[in-house]
């Protein structure tokens, strides 16, 4: 039986690829802090679903805690295939509190990257980059092959550090890695601090919905589902070992469609039953006008291929809102 670090299981992603290993039969040890950046009750929730699973063991702590880190490998280890997942997510905090996502972000991904390092027989380490590390660009659909040294926000920026890190280690090490470039990732489960969760509470409370950039915001929504094949099907095909090469692959995890944002409020509406009311403000700062991603590289390397478009999974999620929140 495989056993599998997961990173971040707490967590929305982290959740739901834990469940999946689970359900195909591998070990998952689960790793998370279960911080309160939003409600902890949700984490917990989730936490409870994944505790049904006779092979799933949940170890709370702190992926930047270096003995914390040690001694997980310790009793639980050594773990020679780990998705990292946990991390201080959000643009718009990383302006309120920047020390979370270099404590998270950058001291917690060294930590990682430390303790795949001195495992013997390494196998493979998928960790989770973002979308955000294309900054302003302008040339759509990001492709993995664009410069990406000009992050505009704190979190895209430690993200992209996260891969330069994640480079040198590869280089010096020869660790297997996969860094996935995450794209606005939603659906049951979801994160209270994101578009879609934030909108579907404003329209059945009947509050007004703030919608940034006057509305003119495009997103390459991914449903759940297809991030979790995407990211086992990278765990299981790790990047080819070529001699004197790093190992270290970067790839766009996304639904290859960019989608207004209007029309994604309007299907939670129709689901809802309930009408927006909408109000227009201007474009945040750290924020990004538009994403769309190529994946045409993550389809090569491992046959990734998203297949849910928003007017199958806005219904599946707010299906879910519903019962999790207790709203008709
Ligand atoms: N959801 C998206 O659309 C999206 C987009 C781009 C990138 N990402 C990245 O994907 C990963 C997973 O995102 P998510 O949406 O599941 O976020 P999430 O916030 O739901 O999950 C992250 C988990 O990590 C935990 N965590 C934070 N700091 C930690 C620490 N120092 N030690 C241990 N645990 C810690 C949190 O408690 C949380 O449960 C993150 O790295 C995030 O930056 C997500």
């Amino acid at each position: 039986m495989n056993r599998i670090l997961v990173t971040g299981a707490a967590g929305f992603i982290g959740f739901h690829v834990a469940r999946q290993l689970l359900e195909r039969g591998d070990a998952v040890i689960g790793f998370d802090v279960v911080n309160d950046y939003y409600d902890p009750a949700l984490k917990q929730a989730r936490l409870a679903e994944l505790a049904a699973y006779p092979a799933f063991t949940f170890v709370k702590g702190d992926i930047a805690n270096r003995s914390a880190m040690e001694d997980l490998w310790r009793v639980q280890g050594p773990f020679t295939r780990v998705i990292h997942l946990a991390a201080q997510a959000g643009v718009r905090y990383s302006l309120e509190n920047p020390y979370a996502y270099v404590q998270s972000n950058c001291m917690g991904h060294v930590t990682v990257l430390e303790m795949c390092r001195h495992t013997e027989g390494f196998e493979h380490l998928v960790y989770a980059s973002s979308s955000s590390v294309y900054g302003g660009n302008r040339a759509l659909p990001y492709s993995v092959d664009q410069d990406v040294s000009r992050p505009i926000s704190l979190y895209a920026a430690t993200k992209r550090a996260d891969e330069l890190m994640s480079h040198s280690y590869s280089h010096l090490f020869g660790i297997p890695q996969t860094g996935l470039r995450f794209f606005t990732v939603y659906g049951p489960w979801g994160r209270p601090d994101m578009a879609p969760i934030i909108f579907a509470r404003a329209i059945a409370e009947g509050r007004r919905l703030p919608l940034f950039n006057g509305g003119h915001m495009k997103r390459d929504f991914t449903y759940i589902d297809d991030i979790v094949s995407g990211v086992i099907a990278c765990l299981d095909n790790p990047p080819a070992r070529q001699a004197g090469e790093a190992l270290a692959r970067i790839l766009n995890i996304g639904n290859n469609r960019s989608e207004n944002l209007l029309d994604f409020v309007r299907l939670i509406e129709r689901e809802l039953g309930r009408k927006a009311e909408i109000e227009l403000l201007p474009m945040q700062a750290g924020d990004i006008e538009e994403t769309y991603a190529d994946v045409t590289e993550t389809t090569e390397a491992v046959g990734y291929r998203p297949t849910t478009t928003i007017e199958e999974g806005v219904p599946k999620f707010i299906a879910w809102f519903k019962q999790y929140y207790g709203t008709n």
